[in-house]
């Protein structure tokens, strides 16, 4: 392994949006059921070997996670709650029988990849790093069953804006015909095989014009579940609702600490089944996660009848002000949710 290279890295700050960028190093540990996992490594950012038999890539016994390292005003950097994607990441591991990564451990690889590509991490304000910690079934397999030998990698990208425009409020199509997860599946995990069936509705909704897909629930086609790769926010007068975690939605860290956040600015929070019709008669919306963070809704359409949110609503600023300038460090952290690398 070289010395970390100094100097700018080759990025334009100005105009980062959410899309791969190589950077310097990457983290790399290896495990087995039976010899549970090394230490790992950081070694420079290359491609992988694996098997064609390999587990992931012909049964997806597979998970990631996503994280953001950001740049404080004053020049310092800070993950936020990674000990939650580590605890996630460990659910999700026991749903795909795969071994835990300990939180010592997936803590250890995301500081120690945010380290090595310091420089990547965009000027406060500007973007963030994103990092995405990978979990996977690495032996050849024929049999559908669970891999004797498993990867823990860790990589990191800098992001711009999810949505293009930032806070510029979205518009988004109720799916009518596809469902993201159901009952006794594997929705409330971040299996990587949750993901690609999304793809063709959500390249279709915004091929007509729209941001993203909104989904239901798969047994009344009546419950708002997620917003494609983020959780649902809907707000009337002072109360925040938020659909409940059944199992089918993903259990998001920005959605916890919007509640949280929401509750000790007095607002009341209700985290319940949301019908689809009460979410169009509510005053704003919008959708929460780590690429997204906060993004406004503008519009909702559900069969013949489209709902305008008009411009972002004064909860959904607020909130957006006071969990980002937690999450950037521009203003006190009284959660103690950011961690300095
Ligand atoms: N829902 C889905 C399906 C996701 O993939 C994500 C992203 O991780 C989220 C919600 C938001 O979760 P988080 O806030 O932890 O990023
Ligand atoms: C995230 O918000 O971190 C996600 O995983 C969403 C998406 C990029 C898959």
């Amino acid at each position: 392994m070289g010395a970390p290279e100094d100097g700018q890295p080759p990025v334009d700050w100005d105009s980062l949006t959410f899309s791969f960028t190589e950077t310097d190093r990457m983290f790399v540990a290896n495990g087995s059921w039976d010899s549970g996992w090394s230490d790992g490594a950081i070694i420079d950012f290359q491609p992988l070997q694996l098997s064609p038999a390999a587990c992931v890539l012909n049964y997806g016994q597979g998970l990631f996670e996503g994280m953001k390292a950001r740049r404080t005003p004053d020049g310092r950097v800070t993950l936020f709650r990674p000990e939650m994607n580590a605890r996630r990441a460990a659910e999700g591991a026991r749903r795909l029988v795969m071994p835990e990564i300990p939180e010592s451990m997936f803590i250890r690889a995301v500081k120690s990849v945010t380290d090595e590509n310091r420089r990547w991490v965009p000027p406060h304000g500007k973007g963030e790093l994103y990092l995405r910690p990978i979990l996977f079934g690495s032996s050849a397999r024929l049999g559908v069953s669970p891999a004797d030998e498993y990867m823990f990698v860790v990589f990191a990208v800098p992001v711009g804006p999810y949505f293009k425009g930032g806070m510029t409020p979205i518009s988004l199509r109720v799916s009518q015909n596809h469902h993201r997860a159901a009952p006794g599946g594997s929705g409330g995990v971040k299996a990587i095989g949750n993901y690609a069936p999304g793809m063709m509705p959500s390249k279709r909704a915004k091929s007509e014009g729209y941001s993203e897909i909104i989904y239901l629930d798969a047994v009344e086609h009546r419950y708002v579940e997620e917003v494609g790769a983020a959780n649902f926010f809907c707000v009337k007068g002072e109360t925040i609702y938020t659909p409940e975690l059944t199992g089918t939605i993903l259990p998001g860290i920005t959605r916890l600490s919007i509640i949280e956040l929401a509750k000790s600015m007095g607002l009341e929070v209700i985290e319940e089944k949301v019908p689809i019709d009460f979410a169009l008669g509510c005053d704003e919306a919008f959708c929460a996660g780590t690429a997204a963070v906060i993004s406004p809704i503008g519009s909702i359409q559900h069969g013949d009848v489209e709902e305008n949110f008009g411009s972002v609503g004064k909860t959904t600023l607020a909130l957006y002000d006071r969990l980002t300038g937690i999450m950037g460090g521009a203003i006190e952290d009284p959660f103690d949710w950011t961690l300095e690398v």
